[in-house]
């Protein structure tokens, strides 16, 4: 099997990732995160808040609506600019993107003809109250950032900061896209954690090139691996309407190099569109110098979805033990979706079961913990290892006798026997 197809089907199997609406024969391309994706993806998204926020304390969080006016999609540049160039098969009626085609006069697919390549905005739309006309039309927010410019004024009145300061969100972005796939790669509904930082103009080209080291290197302290992770600079042709420059942090995903994130230099672009159609001054006082003028935005924006598959793919691992094949997700502390197991050995002794689920229920107010006694001991390692569980500790008849517990360890398959009454602090311990 492939290891894209691994990965989907574990992500099924343990409950990371299901098909959207599958009951239904599934809506194409949309997918729902179970137990352990959940999990994962909060980890993955209260980790980026506390680099980007707690920990830098010059960046103010921010939940903006996902349904914004109508009027900041054209100042934004998105009603003109932000569509793809489609193809429409006459005989299949597929679809294509006319930038992946190879042949612009025939379907890959069924070598029908095509018609004429068209602009396709990727905005979705619909309507805002009951009544549908064109009137009441709105977008649904293709990107997070807008949300923040609109209330770059909001924060300069509440806050006072003074520059280089940001701004950061977590939310849902929806785009029409023409070809959606690779699993959550690309899809129509996906979420963006976004900072548009902004700077004095002739501190931005630093601002940016410091940005692209910070990101890089949050993914490398996560875990990912260097040799899966790579730099690249767009080239002019390929630049957003907005941006001056932009790096990508590219991954090296099964389907080959993809952008997880990128860094864009958005100039004062931004500010001066809003201030333009909004007629109010986005523009910053400096006190000191007593001047006014647009603080030029740098913008590193990631996709969640995005960085959460990365993340699966760099931690899958294969092992052989013994005669068997052993599959351990060897996620990252931090992000793991389980921090510890409770397996009682024997699940037909009352007393294990017993005493197994209250060392459970002690250790979960402070420590993320799962009690399993649904299969054999081996059936249950085996589980843990595939959702990544750090710890996996078994209860047996000894510990009935000296009160201890076995405490496996994920990576090294090392145990130790440690006493019940200190197994808290003990796992406290390696989680810091
Ligand atoms: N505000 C800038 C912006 O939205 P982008 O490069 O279009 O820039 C930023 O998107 C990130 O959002 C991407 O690097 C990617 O991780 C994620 N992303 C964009 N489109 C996506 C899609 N259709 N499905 C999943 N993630 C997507």
């Amino acid at each position: 099997m492939e290891l894209m197809e691994k990965i989907v089907s574990l992500c099924k199997r343990r409950g990371f990732i299901f098909q959207g609406s599958e009951i239904y024969g599934g809506l194409a391309n949309t997918w729902d995160y179970g137990p352990y994706g959940v999990e994962l993806k909060n980890n993955l998204k209260r980790a980026w808040w506390k680099a980007c926020v707690y920990d830098r304390g010059d960046c103010f969080g921010m939940d903006s609506s996902i349904l914004m006016h109508p009027r900041v999609w054209e100042a934004s540049g998105h009603v003109d600019n932000f569509f793809d160039l489609k193809s429409d098969c006459k005989s299949c009626k597929k679809r294509f993107k006319t930038e992946d085609l190879k042949d612009k006069y025939r379907c890959p697919e069924c070598a029908g003809e095509l018609t004429e390549s068209r602009p396709f905005n990727l905005m979705f739309k619909t309507h805002q109250g009951p009544v549908e006309e064109a009137a009441n039309t709105i977008h649904l927010r293709p990107e997070t950032a807008q949300g923040m410019f609109v209330n770059f004024l909001n924060i300069l009145d509440s806050k006072h900061p003074k520059l280089p300061f940001g701004m950061a969100q977590i939310g849902k972005s929806f785009r029409n896209e023409i070809t959606p796939g690779n699993f959550t790669f690309r899809t129509r509904e996906f979420e963006q954690m976004e900072i548009e930082y902004f700077v004095r103009p002739e501190d931005a080209e630093r601002a940016h090139a410091e940005w692209v080291e910070n990101r890089f290197n949050w993914y490398l302290a996560l875990g990912m691996k260097a040799e899966n992770l790579r730099k690249r600079q767009h080239g002019k042709d390929e630049l957003a309407h907005y941006a001056h420059a932009c790096m990508d942090i590219e991954y090296n995903f099964p389907f080959g190099w993809s952008e997880l994130e990128g860094i864009a230099n958005r100039s004062d672009y931004d500010l001066k569109q809003h201030a333009q159609y909004s007629s109010k001054d986005l523009q910053y006082f400096d006190d000191a110098a007593k001047e006014r003028f647009y603080p030029y935005i740098i913008e590193p924006s990631g996709g969640v979805d995005r960085a959460v598959l990365a993340f699966l793919i760099d931690a899958y691992h294969e092992e052989k033990v013994k005669d068997e094949t052993r599959v351990v997700l060897k996620l990252d502390k931090e992000l793991v979706p389980i921090k510890a197991a409770i397996l009682p050995l024997l699940r037909n002794r009352p007393e294990i079961v017993e005493l197994a689920k209250n060392i459970a229920q002690g250790l979960k107010k402070s420590i993320v913990t799962v009690y399993d006694d649904t299969g054999s001991i081996g059936k249950l390692y085996r589980r843990q290892d595939e959702v990544g569980t750090l710890y996996c500790i078994t209860i047996d008849v000894q510990t009935l006798e000296d009160k201890q517990v076995t405490v496996r360890d994920r990576d090294t398959m090392l145990q130790e026997r440690i006493s019940i009454d200190k197994l808290k602090e003990y796992l406290l311990n390696k989680l810091k």
